[in-house]
C-alpha cells in the first residue's frame, strides 16, 4: 500500500473512514451494479457496508476514467473487479472505530498490526484484532468468497493482489484498479 506511507495519507485515510459514515448508494448505482454483476456477485456486493457499496462505486467510475482510450484493458473485467474487490469486507463485521484505528496501527506500528490480527469477533479486544485481520486479509476474504460463486481466475487473481506492489508483467487492470483504489 504504498500511496499510505505518509502522514498525510494516513489522515487522509482516517478521514475517508468516517466521512463514508455519510456515503449513499442511489438508485443509479444500484442499476450500475446490476448492469455488470452477476446475481451471487450483486449479493456479495450488497452484503458490504454503504460505505465500502460507495467505495467501490467510486473505485469502478475513477478506474473506468484511467482507463479511457487504453486499447489493452479489458474495462468489463476491470469495472468488475473494481466493484468486487472489497466484497471480504463483510457488513457487520468491523465497527468503524476498530477499522480507524486499523488504519492508524498499519500507519504506526505495521509488522505487529498484521501480526496481532486474528480472525473471530468476541469482546473488545478480539474485534480489533478481527478487524486488523480483515484490514490486512480482505483480498483474500474477497477473493474466497467470490471463488465460492464460481468466479472466473482472471478476476480473482486482480482482487487477490490489489494490495500487492506493482510488479512487472501484471495484468494492467490490476495496476488501473489499485491507482483508482488509492484515489478513494
Ligand atoms: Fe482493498
Ligand atoms: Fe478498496
Amino acid at each position: 500500500m504504498p500511496g499510505w506511507c505518509t502522514s498525510t495519507a494516513m489522515w487522509r485515510r482516517v478521514k475517508q473512514v468516517f466521512a463514508a459514515l455519510t456515503a449513499k448508494v442511489a438508485a443509479a448505482d444500484r442499476e450500475f451494479v446490476a448492469a455488470w454483476l452477476t446475481p451471487g456477485e450483486q449479493a456479495l456486493f450488497f452484503a458490504m457496508n454503504v460505505p465500502d457499496q460507495h467505495h467501490a462505486l467510486q473505485v469502478a467510475h475513477a478506474a473506468r476514467r484511467l482507463a479511457a482510450g487504453r486499447e489493452n484493458v479489458d474495462t468489463g473485467l476491470l469495472t468488475r473487479c473494481a466493484l468486487l474487490h472489497d466484497v471480504g469486507k463483510v457488513k457487520g463485521d468491523v465497527s468503524t472505530f476498530d477499522k480507524a484505528l486499523a488504519v492508524l496501527a498499519h500507519r504506526l506500528a505495521p509488522s505487529w498490526a498484521e501480526g496481532w490480527g486474528r480472525p473471530g469477533r468476541g469482546g473488545r479486544v478480539a474485534n480489533l484484532r478481527h478487524a486488523l485481520h480483515v484490514y490486512f486479509r480482505h483480498p483474500e476474504r474477497s477473493a474466497a468468497l467470490l471463488a465460492g460463486i464460481g468466479a472466473d481466475e482472471r478476476l480473482l487473481a486482480i482482487i487477490r493482489r490489489h494490495h500487492w506492489p506493482p510488479s512487472p508483467g501484471e495484468p494492467p487492470e490490476l495496476t488501473i484498479l489499485r491507482e483508482a483504489d488509492d484515489l478513494h
